[in-house]
């Protein structure tokens, strides 16, 4: 339990000489004192990716456990899987930074994401050139231990690697086992052949629980000194669905359109920025607001199919919603109210119906009528039960 605590995860050396090909200009532009205009331009994402381990939010159990690796000098093949924006490359570069000294990361650590060229030609050149050669020195200086003397590959969006390329890479990490590690990241794990997978310790990356995104989304308001109410924060956590990056590209998007121009359309830096409402994060992401989808629900609920149907456009047109959107936040709210239970079937049913075709490319005119006939349906259902 207390493996976390105990390992000085601190103690990496100043992250303004990370050298990571991916980070460089996010880490090196974010420890120096940025001109104004230069860290308004900054995507948030990178100027506050995790330095270090502890500077990740949520997933406490991955971390504890890789932590017990690291104290123990049994590092295994990796692999992150899970979905977009909830930490797997953070995680991994910070984990490197904290084995190698932010100083030698370069030479220990070899990093290749999907705008690499990965295919065959490198799996069987570049990865066997780099895990091939050994340290001349005998590890790390300063860090003599076991782990300063692996290198670490890090192969980012594997799931992007085509199956011979998968291949190659099962001998290849069974020959170098000795002195290299592998780190295999991917959003998918059945793009990944099951032989690579036996070959690593599986780490899933879950969407990220609301108090993980708040902590580190209070981090950035504090620095960034961005005003926001407690609402609006509580709907951008909402909205984020656990994706940290979503969470953090949406905050600066609404604090850029907060910053009030002068007459010449530039930002003027003597008037105070409006605080970010709700209502601003709503639009922002251009998701439904909850009034909107109470008012349909209600209209749906209450009136005849013609009306509802001449209501739902109306609103969809007006404040330019995609019929997706409102499905996805209808559902949630019929799913709230209590209604007998051939109802509840005949809406869940249908309603998946729908959200499966609009996925499969059906026209927004004909499933918004779907949708307002799979509701009426189930009122209808509940008027006979009565
Ligand atoms: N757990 C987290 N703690 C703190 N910041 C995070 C976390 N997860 C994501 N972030 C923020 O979101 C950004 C993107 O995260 P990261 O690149 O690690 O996501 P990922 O899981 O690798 O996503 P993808 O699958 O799209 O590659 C980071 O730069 C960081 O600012
Ligand atoms: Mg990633």
């Amino acid at each position: 339990m207390s493996d976390v605590e105990d390992m000085d995860i601190d103690s990496v050396d100043a992250p303004a000489a990370v050298t990571f090909s991916s980070d460089l200009k996010g880490k090196k532009m974010s420890k120096a004192n940025l001109p104004v205009s230069a860290g308004d331009t900054l995507p948030w994402v990178e100027k506050y990716r995790p330095d270090t381990l502890s500077d990740v939010s949520g997933h406490e159990d991955i971390l504890q456990t890789i932590n017990r690796f690291v104290s123990s000098n049994r590092l295994p093949h990796l692999l992150f899987y899970g979905p977009p924006g909830t930490g797997k490359t953070s995680t991994i570069l910070a984990l490197a930074r904290h084995i190698y000294g932010a100083k030698n990361v370069r030479q220990q650590v070899l990093e290749l994401n999907a705008s690499d060229d990965r295919g065959i030609d490198v799996v069987r050149e570049q990865i066997k050139t780099f895990a091939s050669t050994r340290q001349i020195f005998g590890g790390v200086a300063g860090k003599n231990d076991g782990l300063g003397n692996f290198k670490l590959i890090i192969l980012d969006e594997a799931d992007a690697m085509t199956s011979a390329a998968q291949n190659a890479l099962r001998r290849i990490m069974e020959k170098y086992t000795a002195n290299t590690r592998f780190c295999i990241i991917a959003n998918y794990t059945h793009k990944l052949s099951a032989a690579l997978l036996s070959r690593c310790t599986r780490f899933r990356f879950s969407p990220l629980p609301v108090e993980a995104l708040r902590r580190r989304v209070d981090v950035v308001i504090e620095h960034e000194g961005v005003k926001i109410t407690p609402g609006a924060v509580d709907a951008l956590l909402k909205l984020s669905r656990g994706d940290m990056r979503r969470s953090l590209n949406v905050l600066q998007a609404c604090f850029a359109s907060s910053t009030p121009l002068d007459d010449a359309g530039r930002p003027d830096t003597t008037k105070e920025r409006e605080e970010i409402t709700e209502s601003a994060i709503y639009d922002c992401i251009a998701a439904p607001h909850p009034e909107d989808i109470l008012m349909i629900m209600e209209t749906l609920l209450k009136s005849d199919i013609t009306t509802s149907l001449r209501a739902i456009n109306e609103i969809k047109t007006r404040k330019g919603l995609a019929l997706a959107d409102i499905l996805a936040a209808l559902s949630e709210e019929l799913c709230r109210i209590e209604v007998p239970k051939q109802t509840r079937v005949l809406w869940m049913e249908g309603l998946a119906e729908i959200e499966w075709r609009v996925g499969s490319g059906g026209g927004e005119m004909v499933q918004t009528g779907g949708l307002a006939g799979v509701v009426r349906k189930g009122v209808a259902v509940m008027g006979n039960t009565a």
